[in-house]
């Protein structure tokens, strides 16, 4: 299996898009993302121009996101990093409890660190909002899922990862979808957990029985009910990550 790169180290740098966009009141009709387009067209230039690197997955991954870093804010950066290594780490867990083939693991795995890039283009006042999204709101940040397929694409990542990135949100009782891999639902019950057990602008962390409970309660609906029991056995009350 490919480990990938090492936790990802970057500059410190003046967030003023972020700055910007942390100023602004309310979700307006253009809402969508428009607070950070200058972000937006560099993120898309920058993926672009790696896309001609030569190097591995990984390496063009570090380097947009070490290009991107400056115009992040700080719930942005956790979520492009040490979120999506948490979610690594329980996405390998519990693929191996799975006896998933190694090649769906590397798959998987590749995917969790590019889940969720695509909140690199996420409003930061969104993102850290302290309480339930709007309407509205909601409809943005449901765009990262799609977002962060484009830019896995354009950094030149295989197929299936680029379609588990766009479908790890996806509700188990919406039907499979024929483009993404079935081992999308691991991605998306690790995402849960992993999300659930940390701090949240919202809510507090979450313990492991509390975090698996509602994996329980959501079976068959959200989550994929063979995973939710696995996760079950897997954790059985720890952390995570
Ligand atoms: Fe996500
Ligand atoms: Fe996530």
């Amino acid at each position: 299996m490919d480990l990938e790169d090492a936790h990802p180290v970057f500059p410190s740098a003046t967030c003023h898009l972020v700055e910007e966009s942390a100023r602004r009141p309310a979700c307006g009709s253009d809402a969508p993302l428009s607070a950070d387009a200058t972000a937006a067209a560099i993120h898309q230039a920058v993926a672009l121009a790696i896309r001609q690197d030569v190097g591995t997955l990984a390496a063009r991954r570090r380097a947009f996101l070490r290009r991107c870093w400056p115009y992040l804010g700080p719930t942005q950066r956790r979520h492009v990093t040490d979120h999506c290594w948490a979610v690594r780490t329980a996405v390998l867990r519990l693929g191996a409890y799975l006896a998933l083939p190694e090649a769906t693991l590397d798959l998987l795995g590749r995917a969790a660190l590019f889940h969720d890039i695509g909140k690199c283009r996420i409003p930061e006042w969104i993102l850290a909002k302290p309480a339930a999204l709007a309407d509205d709101e909601r409809a943005v940040m449901s765009r990262h899922a799609a977002i962060g397929a484009s830019i896995a694409a354009d950094l030149g990542a295989p197929h299936s990862v680029v379609r588990m990135v766009a479908g790890h949100h996806r509700r188990a009782d919406s039907g499979a979808d024929p483009l993404a891999p079935p081992a999308t639902a691991v991605l998306t019950a690790a995402d849960a957990l992993a999300s659930m057990m940390s701090d949240r602008p919202y809510s507090p962390a979450r313990t492991a029985p509390q975090a698996l409970a509602e994996l329980r309660r959501q079976a068959g609906t959200v989550f994929d009910p063979a995973v939710v029991d696995a996760a079950g056995a897997v954790w059985g009350g720890r952390r995570v990550a």
